[in-house]
């Protein structure tokens, strides 16, 4: 059971990760994402996925989110929602799941699709024997 405060956590961010759809610049795969991260000073890092003419050079809304935080100084972080645009459940690239371990290995992910419907894993469930810095 979750107390009530986790629980509201959980829903303030899907439905953050959700608003953010609205920033989402995909126009090359039509799928929009949106991420809130929920960062140790317990304050909402948002992003969106960044798309570009040049493919490679996009930007999923996982690393924006962070990549956001981390550059004001930020680097301890609990829970990460992810929104996609469709009704199948936004599971985390292979890309964000490797940055993401380098600094929250212990992260809860959720996971939604656009109506809410969520799912809710830790990272090492998406990326079992992670190679991080204590692996160096
Ligand atoms: N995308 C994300 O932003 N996060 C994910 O975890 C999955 C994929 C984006 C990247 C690209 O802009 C679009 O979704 C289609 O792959």
């Amino acid at each position: 059971m979750k107390n009530k405060n986790e629980q509201t956590n959980i829903e303030e961010l899907i439905k953050k990760a959700m608003e953010m759809l609205e920033f989402s610049y995909a126009p090359y795969s039509n799928f929009h994402v949106g991420a809130a991260l929920l960062g140790a000073d317990n304050k909402i890092y948002t992003g969106c996925n960044i798309e570009n003419a040049s493919y490679p050079c996009g930007i999923c809304a996982e690393r924006t989110a962070m990549s956001k935080a981390i550059s004001e100084g930020k680097k301890s972080f609990s829970k990460i929602a992810i929104a996609g645009s469709s009704d199948q459940i936004c599971t985390p690239c292979g890309l964000c799941r490797q940055f993401m371990y380098e600094f929250a290995p212990d992260l809860t992910v959720l996971c939604s699709d656009d109506k809410g419907n969520f799912t809710e894993k830790k990272l090492n469930a998406f990326l079992p024997d992670g190679f991080g810095p204590e692996s160096l």
